[in-house]
């Protein structure tokens, strides 16, 4: 829009006349005085029609009969104003409009310190309607955690209107773009990498895609880009990283969702300790720049094997903060050593983390033997913030022999192990070289650092707890023709 001010900027333009566009806040009648407040992507202002603007509409209708636009004989400024009364009555919460107005200073008395526009106003000389608004089915000028879920999740579109949902997306957008820039200063390459896979390994069940030219065969989506990002490092990148897309089929808590998001990266030629310490630093840096009034409890961070969290706190995502209260308090640690095998709860042998995590030298020969697998433990870490679980990382396998002894006691068989993991078995004899990465999950960072209390609230389009998109209404039954063309029946 041609001249358009944003309202921060308003108060770098007193006195002058100026147009605004945005949404009506909230309307204040006051006596002959109409208050209203106007919202755009930059904030609040109060704007302010007088009444001898709008009584210039009262004596234009007394004076004349036949009124019309054009031909008042009152000129057109005056028509704009008759018209300006008959708007101004008529507005209402969510309308989208066009004002020109005047910045005026407000009286001393009323000015209120520290609020964006605090001193300012607009006095209101016209308004262009340019779209009206049913009632919302909630109050978007208020915070809505207290709205029934559902109602938000169907008109999430207005939700997001709301200044805490506002700021969280923006926030969270500020600190992706911190962690871009950091991986980039960094030396890290962003590679997508696809989304549309084969399976993947990583103990959750997997979202499938029927492929329409091969009738019967099914993509996968990725539960992470785990051995994408590995093969990468066989393809000599060195240093992935990704703001990548996760699906995983699995029960949504509140720190979990059918889909969400990590800062996947994943560097050749480093060991634990330069992943450990190349992370601790970026998140040092992050809340130092975006975060400056947050507190780290402790620097370096805390350091635990899996083993002894377990022991002294019967839990491998210990909150080590020290007042529970303190919205600003950040506990990080490490959790270290975790085992590489575990049994499922059907009594079946699973990696712990995945099946790529390399194990400690110590346990090396129980491992290629093949002894006592339970208590061999791997070179794989998790960052610990606040009590959740922020990331998971490990240095990998890079030898082709390690990596089917692993498949081998998950008693994975020799022609499934080709028929799942043939590339990854055979990139490894083509030079791979030794690498480990680390994934933090973006929407509990988020959470966590805008102090919600669940990952929804930080997500823009999220999903229930059931999984379903209240608003485009999915998941959802596809035509009898598409079904056709995927070559698929029903089973009612
Ligand atoms: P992992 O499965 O532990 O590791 O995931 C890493 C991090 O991703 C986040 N996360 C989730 N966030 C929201 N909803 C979910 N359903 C969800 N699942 C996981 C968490 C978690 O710590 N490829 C490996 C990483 C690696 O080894 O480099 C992986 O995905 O914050």
């Amino acid at each position: 829009m041609k001249n358009r001010v944003y309202i921060k900027d308003l108060k770098d333009n007193i006195d002058k006349e100026v147009i605004i566009a945005g949404w009506v806040n909230v309307r204040r009648d006051q006596g002959k005085m109409i208050f209203f407040d106007m919202r755009d992507m930059t904030g609040l202002i109060q704007c302010v029609v007088l009444p001898n603007r709008m009584n210039i509409e009262n004596s234009s209708a007394k004076n004349s009969d036949a009124f019309a636009l054009g031909d008042t004989g009152h000129g057109t400024h005056d028509v704009e104003n008759s018209l300006l009364g008959n708007l101004v009555k008529e507005i209402r919460p969510e309308w989208v409009l066009k004002i020109t107005g005047i910045v005026n200073k407000r009286p001393d008395k009323n000015v209120k310190q520290d609020t964006l526009n605090g001193n300012v106003e607009l006095e209101v000389i016209n308004i262009e309607i340019l779209n009206k608004a049913e009632t919302a089915p909630f109050q978007v000028n208020e915070d809505t955690l207290g709205v029934n879920e559902d109602l938000r999740m169907k008109y999430k579109y207005l939700d997001l209107r709301t200044e805490r949902m506002q700021k969280n997306i923006r926030m969270r957008d500020k600190i992706i773009s911190f962690f871009r820039d950091y991986m980039h200063k960094n030396g890290f390459t962003e590679i997508e990498t696809p989304i549309l896979m084969r399976g993947t390994p990583e103990g959750s069940r997997e979202y499938v895609v029927p492929s329409r030219l091969f009738n019967g065969q099914f993509y996968v989506l990725p539960q992470s880009p785990q051995q994408f990002k590995q093969l990468c490092m066989v393809a000599g990148f060195e240093k992935y990283f990704q703001i990548a897309r996760c699906m995983r089929d699995e029960d949504t808590r509140g720190d979990r969702q059918l889909e969400f998001t990590q800062l996947d990266y994943e560097m050749s030629f480093v060991s634990q300790e330069e992943v450990l310490a190349y992370t601790e630093i970026m998140f040092i840096e992050l809340i130092k720049s975006v975060y400056p009034e947050k507190k780290i409890t402790q620097i370096s961070f805390p350091r635990l094997s899996y083993a002894e969290s377990m022991k002294k706190y019967k839990s491998d995502k210990p909150d080590l903060r020290e007042n529970k209260e303190d919205p600003n308090e950040l506990a990080f640690c490490w959790v270290l050593d975790f085992p590489m095998f575990e049994k499922n709860d059907q009594g079946e042998i699973q990696a712990v983390h995945h099946p790529f995590c390399s194990v400690k030298p110590e346990d090396k020969e129980k491992f290629m033997n093949g002894k006592d697998i339970f208590s061999i433990r791997a070179n794989a870490y998790d960052l610990v913030l606040n009590g959740y679980e922020l990331s998971s990382g490990s240095i990998r396998i890079h030898d082709q022999v390690e990596q089917k002894q692993v498949f081998n006691l998950l008693n994975i068989s020799e022609e499934e192990q080709k028929k799942r993991f043939g590339h990854m078995l055979e990139a490894f004899t083509y030079g791979a070289p030794p690498h480990g990465g680390f994934a933090p999950g973006i929407d509990r960072i988020v959470m966590i650092l805008q102090n919600e209390p669940n990952i929804r609230e930080v997500i823009a389009f999220p999903k229930t707890g059931e999984g379903r998109d209240l608003m485009m209404g999915s998941p959802s039954e596809i035509s009898d023709e598409q079904l056709k063309e995927l070559g698929i029946k029903l089973v009612k």
